[in-house]
Order: structure tokens, then sequence, then C-alpha cells
């Protein structure tokens, strides 16, 4: 694919929806939304956004796309994925440790063969793109080659992605899927010292979990985040509760799951903690200390069984919270069907989502854990132009029940609820019409 043109200037109308806070500090009022609205694009940049008739009558000379009734917002940022786990999502019947060793890690070891790599990540940003999702961070494999791939196919689409080499070091991995402490460090520099802020590249450094690395490992990744501040780190957390055994049997001096992190010097602001399920309370206070994000994966926490997130009271103490589908263990690419999945989690801790919420999530809040949220997340002036266009009506169930709807949120949340690919009308990847 050749480089992307971002020099078309172009003006969506339709319904738009934007936030002009964090709904969950501020409010839902947070959330902006206008019936007969304008979106105007120029290279690549989100120039203006206001009500379509004042929009188009200050450029009458400009393309104008109609999207009618259609809903038109950020684009979706999901904040933790595999994308390498693509061919083995909905594998079933085991939990985290099982489900690793039986289907992930011969998948994984897959990825040393650069033509497999970018066949899959062409799959996978396809995938999501017929999802409208335009930003994530994804883990890639201990193999430089799995994140070349990623980052390439990533660059000729002109999209906005995050990844790191996943390193593993210690024998609780499979031969053939180790690497070590030295070659990670190395590795991970090469990587980041060529992509970071190329283009729309974002590295992170990224430990896949303390199990599978060494002191060694994670000391030495934590050397090189110090070198590199301005770099993320992910890794998980606290996903499931034999996990959290298996970690105090591997790290017997630590205080706590966190603590064999923090050790290391991999805890602080840029830190992504995937899943952060069964907290203790020194690790709340840790993580919000240094302002670290949290990710919620709600369909792989139902899926691989790992447990409901606090979303009530992580959210309303004020921790940046991203949400993310983290396929294959998620059970979809759908940041709509995510979205319904974090929703259905809440109410069995007996908090309703409100749909501004969840859209929030599934945007800005996952764009604010990845710390991008001055770049993407939000319809707002300045903001790179990756948006998405939700038709509110796209299937006969959908449609009926929209229809009774009395205001804006109960005619977007039958399609949270409900909808699938066949809601997404349009894709805008960097001012440009992907779908
Ligand atoms: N913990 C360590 N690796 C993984 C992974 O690939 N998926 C999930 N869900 N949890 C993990
Ligand atoms: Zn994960």
């Amino acid at each position: 694919m050749s480089a992307i043109n971002t020099s078309t200037e172009v003006i969506l109308t339709g319904q738009v929806l934007r936030f002009d806070a964090d709904p969950f500090v501020a409010g839902i009022t947070a959330a902006r939304h206008e019936r007969q609205g304008a979106v105007r694009i120029a290279r690549g940049k989100i120039a203006e956004v206001g009500i379509a008739e004042t929009v188009l009558a200050s450029h009458p000379q400009l393309p104008r796309v109609d999207y009618g009734d259609a809903l038109i917002l950020a684009g979706f940022v999901d904040s933790h994925v595999h994308y390498p786990q693509t061919g083995i999502i909905a594998s079933w019947g085991k939990r985290l440790i099982d489900w690793l060793n039986s289907y992930t890690f011969p998948e994984e070891m897959r990825f040393g063969d650069k033509a497999y790599a970018a066949e899959i990540a062409e799959r996978y940003l396809d995938l999501t793109l017929s999802h409208g999702t335009t930003t994530m961070a994804s883990y890639c494999t201990i193999h430089p080659e799995s994140v070349e791939a990623l980052f390439e196919a990533a660059t000729a689409r002109g999209q906005r992605v995050v990844a790191g080499k996943t390193c593993m070091d210690r024998d609780t991995a499979p031969t053939g899927l180790r690497d070590s402490a030295q070659s990670a460090y190395d590795d991970s520099k090469a990587l980041l010292e060529r992509w970071h802020r190329r283009d729309r590249i974002g590295y992170a450094i990224t430990p896949r979990f303390s199990p599978t690395s060494t002191p060694a490992q994670l000391e030495a990744l934590g050397a090189l985040w110090a070198e590199y501040p301005d770099v993320l780190m992910q890794t998980h957390l606290s996903e499931q509760v034999d996990e959290i055994e298996w970690v105090k049997s591997l790290y017997p001096s630590a205080r706590d799951y966190l603590d064999t992190y923090e050790a290391y010097g991999l805890l602080r602001e840029g830190g992504m903690f995937g899943h952060t399920i069964h907290l203790e309370q020194r690790e709340k206070d840790r993580l919000k200390e240094v302002d670290a994000a949290l990710v919620h994966c709600p369909t792989s926490n139902t899926f691989i069984g790992s447990g409901l997130f606090d979303m009530d009271g992580l959210s309303a103490a004020g921790y940046r919270i991203g949400l993310a589908t983290d396929t294959g263990g998620g059970s979809s690419f759908s940041m709509l069907r995510t979205m319904a999945s974090a929703y259905e989690v809440a109410q069995l801790r007996h908090r309703p989502l409100h749909p501004a919420e969840l859209l929030w999530l599934a945007t800005g809040g996952s764009a604010r854990a990845m710390r991008l949220e001055d770049k993407v997340g939000n319809i707002a002036p300045g903001m790179e132009a990756d948006l998405v266009v939700l038709n509110l009506a796209s299937t006969p169930e959908i449609t009926q029940r929209a229809a009774r709807a009395e205001d804006i949120w109960e005619a977007i949340f039958p399609t949270i609820m409900m909808g699938d690919d066949r809601a997404i009308e349009s894709v805008w990847i960097n001012g440009q019409r992907r779908s």
C-alpha cells in the first residue's frame, strides 16, 4: 500500500458526539451531541466541529459527505490487544495459564516468520477497521519481526498504533518462545529507536507479565524505560486468582503482584496495566499515586473466567481507565461488543454504566490510558482525524428499539448492546476515508 495522502479537505455532516471532559468526573453533560453537526477535516486533522449549517456556510467550496442520521464520533481506541492471537480467538475451555500453554504460546511461536506475521498483521488491521477501531496498543511476540510487521502495516495505512516486543525469558515460557534479559533489552531498544514517534507509531516496552520474566529481565527493561522515559510500558496485572498465587511463589519477597514490577523500575506514569481485577489496597494506592493506567478487558475477563473489574470504585477514585478487547483472550474484535460486555460486568456489580461513559471508555478513556488524549479519542480542533460513523439502525432489532428512543442515549444504547460490524457505516483514518 502506498503512503497515505492527507491533503484532503472535506466536511462530514451527521449527528456528532464529542466530549468536553471525562464523563466519569464531569458528569454526563460532558458529552456534547449535535443533532445536525459537522466536522471539517483538513490535512489529516480536525479543523472545526460545529453546527452543520454554520460550517457549510463558511466553506461553501469544500466537498461534503453527508451521513444523515448516522452518528459521527472519534474512532475506537483499543488499549490492550494481542494481534498475534488473531488466529486463535474463541478457543474453548481453558483458564488463563492453560489457555496460554494450550493455544497462545504455540501460535505465537509462528511469528518468527516475518511473512506469517505480516499476513496476520494485515488481517488484524482489516478486521479491526471493519469494527471501527482506529488505534490500538498491541502486544507482539518475542520476535522483533512481529513488531516490524505490525508497524509496517500500520504505517502503510497511516494508522496510529502503539506496540512492543513481548519479553519472556523465564523457563515458565516454552523453549522456542524465550529471549534473555540482554536480548530483550537490546531488541526492544533497537525497535524503539527505529520506530518510536516515526509517523504515527509509538513504542511500548512490553514484559508479558512477571511469571514469564526473570527478575534480571524486569530489571533490564526497567533500566531501558529509564533511558527512554517518554515511551509507554504495558503488562498484565492481577488477572486471575491462580495467577496471583503463582506470582507470589515465583517472587517470594514481593509485597504483592505490583511490587514485582515496582521493584524493577516498571511502575510510573506511562505504565498500562491490563486487567487489574483482584487488586490489594497497596496496589491501588501506588497505581493511583504514580498515575498509571488500568485497562479493563471485559470480554476476556468473562471468557477466560478471570473476574469482575471494579469500574465503579476505580473510576470514582480518578484512575486513567482504558477499555480493551484483549483479543484473542477476549472473544471479540468489536469495541461495541466490548462496551456491551463492560455494561454487563458493571451491572453484576450494581453500577449501570451510562452510554456516554461506555463511549468515553472506548475512545477518550483508552486514549488517555495510552497518553494520547491530545491526539486521538475525541473530536476537537487540532486532533487527528480518526473517526467512526455509526449507523444507529443497522439491523431490524436495533431499528425497532431505536425507533422508540426519546433521547440520543436511548437511540445509541441498542447499537452498543446489539451492534456489530454492520453498524459501522464508515471509518476515517488520518483524514482519509478507509471504509
Ligand atoms: N497474561 C499473560 N499473557 C496473557 C495473554 O496473552 N492474554 C491474557 N488475557 N492474559 C495474559
Ligand atoms: Zn493481554
